[in-house]
């Protein structure tokens, strides 16, 4: 049996033993030393009870069907006679990279005799935050089936994980269930997870970690707003700040499965992967298949430390956005399918005055399209609508110095569309049934290679023919019964879609993409390695979007995070709110303004102005800081903010969002800052709109600003004036 093997993070560490040769993860926690050899090791096997099997049997990272555990097997299938249906895997070689102690690697001989051995090259090496990492093989020479498992820790503590099938036999074999499994904490005793709806996206929801099974089936084709494939564990009661708590991420843009299960035991793991459909995945003979990576990190410091983490790996990545965050014009609430020279070059001049610096052209340009229930697929400038083309346009966003950007819904058709007419069997569906609308619309079969071809066509040629320096990428509807050539075929249809973005990326290097899909419905680390933004809702009611963008952050970095000042009535909503509490909101992430400007009158754009030129003085704290969520004890207001990572600057925000049912509000108490630090903290009021309500006199820092310590901030807190329900402050502090 290998000697067990502790990988270390910056913060946390992975000990790994092995039960029967396969790699169990003993203890994900605190990056400490002393952890048991394997002599001692022996000595600390679980009692073993009446009633059940005869040993203990642990949750390996590869739970299979035969292993007494009860846990989920993470591979199931069989061959076309029904056989090797419940394969058992033993070691054949292993692979350990540890960073810190300068790349050590060690492969061990086949443990089972079978003549494999992992390669030692691989698993690490050139990774964005690689850190210490581990590659097990191991094989099953009955059932004719490999797995590669890999296990890797980053420097900011993110765990990140995956396994390989391969079909080592001679006869096809149809995969089931591909699934990544990490342990959970046995002190865990409460799950946060993120159900939504379109225009309500991510809302928190706790419930008990009791005994039994907890699923998350994503079939939708997207990771949908019901489905975030994202969840949080810890122990009763934890919080931004406090608590041992685990966060998952399943790195997937399709069908997924996540699985939080507890066992009689009281042994608990999460176990996510792509939800297979029926026959979809067949393995001819050494053909093999890779999991979507599972991320997940362990933190002390409560949700604020495995966001923190989260953050940081997705901001080293060479795909994350490096550049200043353009603040942006996005015409859909204001003008929608109403495209006429006149008024969108209006809207334009009114964007420039107030500091816009990237003009987005939405929905309604292509040939077709004069409302949603035409045109998807039909990817030419509409001569009825642009007689000259975009050029015209283009040319006057760009001499007003914005940029330009513009709108794609590629992976859709309309079936009023020529697109439609010509090639009916282009579409997602599965021939003999009648394939559901939403929208009005179809998906495109992205596994026929011809689709993939039009649209890179397409899209090519427009991002050839002009200056256009970003691509909102839409996905408006669920995929569902989709077949290629009568096959289920959600995984293909996946990797088609990253397959396709990869290439676009590789012919158009400076364009930006965003992922949209109908706001919030694909926001996942996988689509994240090709787009620089998230439209995070639909719903621009700056009320929502305080808890919509609050969880968004737990897995997110506001740079990504498309948040747009809406009209003064919310057009999803009804809600009317003051421009103060609509800017307040939007402010912390990558601003954009989604209204119709020409109606504004002169003191409400002189105050939009305000606010975008505050956002641009504070945007690299906002876009490179580390996020803090407050737990701010009255349940009518929230608090967060961001300190620069040298905690010389910081913003936070106090909302109000209901009535406060003291007479004043609970001091807020700040986190995040250097203890030690002086600093000079002021009321931004860059709204000119006062949110306060009825009250004698705030406190006199409003007016005057005070200077305070960093450590005082965090144990005292700051006096608040009184707000109006609806309504924000934003709090600057600069160190002294
Ligand atoms: C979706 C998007 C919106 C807008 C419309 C256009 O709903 O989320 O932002 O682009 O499509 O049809």
């Amino acid at each position: 049996m290998p000697s067990p093997v502790v990988l270390r993070g910056r913060h946390s560490s992975i000990f790994i033993t092995f039960a029967n040769a396969v790699p169990v993860i003993a203890a994900w926690g605190r990056n400490v030393g002393g952890h048991p050899d394997s002599a001692t090791l022996a000595s600390l096997q679980s009692a073993v009870p009446h009633g059940g099997f005869d040993a203990h049997s642990a949750i390996t990272v590869l739970p299979v069907h035969a292993d007494a555990s009860g846990a989920a097997p993470a591979v199931e299938g069989h061959r076309s006679d029904g056989t090797s249906w419940a394969p058992r895997f033993q070691m054949s070689s292993i692979d350990v990279r540890l960073a810190q102690s300068g790349t050590v690697a060690r492969s061990e001989a086949s443990l089972v005799g079978t003549s494999s051995q992992a390669g030692v090259s691989g698993t690490n090496s050139g990774e964005e935050g690689s850190g210490d990492a581990i590659e097990v093989t191991l094989d099953d020479t009955v059932a004719q089936l490999r797995i590669v498992w890999r296990l890797r820790i980053d420097t900011f503590d993110v765990v990140h994980t995956s396994i390989t099938l391969r079909n080592t036999g001679s006869n096809p074999y149809v995969v089931s269930r591909c699934m990544s499994t990490l342990p959970i904490s046995a002190n865990a005793r409460e799950v946060l997870d993120f159900p939504g709806r379109w225009t309500y996206e991510m809302q928190p929801q706790r419930r008990p970690l009791g005994f039994g099974a907890l699923l998350w089936e994503n079939r939708k084709g997207r990771p949908s707003h019901k489905n975030a494939p994202g969840l949080f564990v810890g122990p009763n009661g934890f919080s931004e700040n406090s608590g041992e708590v685990a966060g998952f991420h399943l790195g997937w843009s399709g069908y997924h499965e996540l699985r939080v299960d507890r066992l009689p035991n009281g042994q608990a793991y999460l176990q996510a992967g792509q939800a297979l459909l029926p026959g979809e995945l067949v393995l001819g003979p050494g053909e093999e298949h890779t999991s979507p990576t599972l991320f997940g990190c362990w933190s002390e410091t409560g949700l604020n430390g495995v966001s923190q983490s989260f953050h940081e790996m997705l901001r080293a990545r060479t795909s994350h956005p490096k550049t200043v965050r353009p603040v942006t014009l996005n015409t859909w609430e204001a003008v929608y399918f109403d495209h006429r020279h006149e008024r969108l070059t209006a809207l334009a001049d009114a964007a420039a005055k107030v500091g816009i610096e990237r003009y987005v052209l939405d929905d309604g340009w292509f040939l077709g399209r004069r409302d949603d229930k035409a045109g998807l697929g039909d990817w030419y400038v509409d001569p009825a609508v642009y007689p000259q083309g975009l050029g015209p346009l283009i040319d006057h966003v760009r001499s007003l110095g914005m940029e330009f950007g513009i709108w794609f819904e590629p992976e859709m058709v309309n079936p009023n569309s020529n697109l439609y007419r010509e090639h009916p069997e282009w579409t997602l569906d599965t021939d003999g049934y009648e394939q559901a609308l939403s929208r009005n619309q179809l998906v495109l079969d992205l596994s026929n290679p011809d689709v993939v071809e039009y649209l890179f066509e397409r899209i090519d040629s427009i991002l050839s023919a002009h200056n256009i320096s970003y691509v909102k990428w839409d996905f408006n509807r669920d995929i569902v019964q989709g077949s290629h050539e009568g096959r289920a075929s959600m995984s293909t249809q996946t990797n088609a879609l990253y397959g396709l973005f990869a290439r676009l990326v590789r012919a158009h290097p400076n364009v930006e993409f965003e992922s949209c899909s109908s706001g919030g419905g694909r926001a996942d680390y996988a689509i994240l390695e090709h787009t620089k933004r998230v439209w995070t809702s639909d719903c621009n009611d700056a009320l929502d979007r305080q808890s919509i963008q609050r969880t968004f952050s737990y897995f997110f970095p506001p740079e990504i995070m498309g948040s747009h000042i809406g009209p003064k009535h919310s057009h999803t909503t009804g809600r009317v709110h003051t421009l103060g509490f609509r800017g307040s909101t939007a402010f912390f992430g990558h601003l954009g303004v989604e209204a119709d400007l020409t109606q504004l009158d002169q003191p409400e754009l002189d105050q939009l102005a305000n606010i975008i030129g505050a956002h641009k003085e504070w945007r690299d704290v906002l876009h490179e800081g580390q996020v803090i969520r407050l737990d701010h004890p009255d349940t009518s207001a929230v608090a967060h903010g961001v300190v620069s990572f040298d905690k010389k600057r910081a913003v936070f925000s106090y909302a109000q969002l209901a009535t406060l049912p003291a007479t004043i509000p609970t001091d807020l108490r700040l986190s995040g800052l250097g203890q030690d630090t002086e600093y000079l903290v002021e009321f931004l009021n860059f709204s000119g709109t006062n949110p306060f309500g009825a009250m004698k006199r705030p406190p006199a820092w409003v007016e005057t600003g005070v200077v305070l310590s960093g450590a005082y901030l965090t144990q005292a807190g700051l006096p608040l004036p009184i707000l109006h329900p609806e309504t924000a402050m934003l709090i600057t502090l600069k160190a002294r």
